[in-house]
């Protein structure tokens, strides 16, 4: 899989991407959102073997620099749906290339006749459903305090509220579904 866009190469990992995707992956570990707490420069050679074989999984290349600076991940779902996630290196967020990533991918995705893609994120994850709008996926429910990945200091679960966005494939028949 290769997409390419004015800024971006997005394609399988290769297993030269260690250095790269372990530089961004270490970033994320004691953060608020898509978090990766247990991850380890140790575990940076087994996680780009494993994403290398993926078809979930796809490295996002700065063409300027080329250097992989995040991943796009289009997990498959039952009825032909895709969830599509997104990280990018801390020092290349805010420059329009998760939106430029995404927006492609999705292009990609429905000519190759998936069905609907999803996404969902917290609420104060603003700039990951900022994202989902500029790339016209529409907000479909808000769930209320259904996820927890962490406990408080008691040892209680501490809720949070996760929003849905999705985009059904332009190439198919309209249907009878209600805006
Ligand atoms: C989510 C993520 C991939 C977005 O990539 P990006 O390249 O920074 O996104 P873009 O630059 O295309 O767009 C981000 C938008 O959010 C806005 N934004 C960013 N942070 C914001 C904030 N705290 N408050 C309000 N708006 C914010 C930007 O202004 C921009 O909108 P605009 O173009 O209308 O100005 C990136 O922030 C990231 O990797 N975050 C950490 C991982 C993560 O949370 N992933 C999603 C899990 S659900």
């Amino acid at each position: 899989m290769r997409v390419e866009t004015k800024n971006l190469i997005i394609r399988n990992f290769e297993l030269s991407d260690e250095k790269d995707l372990c530089e961004y992956m270490l970033q994320r570990v004691n953060v608020e959102f898509e978090s990766y707490p247990n991850f380890t420069p140790q575990k940076a050679k087994e996680e780009v073997e494993y994403r290398s074989k993926s078809d979930e999984f796809f490295a996002v290349v700065l063409r300027a620099k080329h250097k992989v600076i995040g991943n796009i991940y289009l997990g498959k779902r039952d009825f032909n749906a895709r969830e599509l996630g997104y990280v990018l290196n801390q020092d290349y967020q805010n420059k329009g290339y998760g939106s430029e990533a995404c927006r492609a991918m999705i292009e990609f995705a429905f000519g190759e006749g998936v069905h609907r893609i999803y996404a969902e994120c917290a609420p104060q994850n603003v700039a990951s459903w900022k994202v989902m709008e500029k790339v016209g996926l529409k907000r479909e429910a808000h769930f209320r305090k259904n996820v927890s990945f962490h406990n408080d200091d008691r040892g209680n679960p501490i809720y949070w509220d996760t929003y849905v966005y999705a985009a059904l494939n332009p190439n198919e028949k309209a249907d009878e579904s209600i805006d």
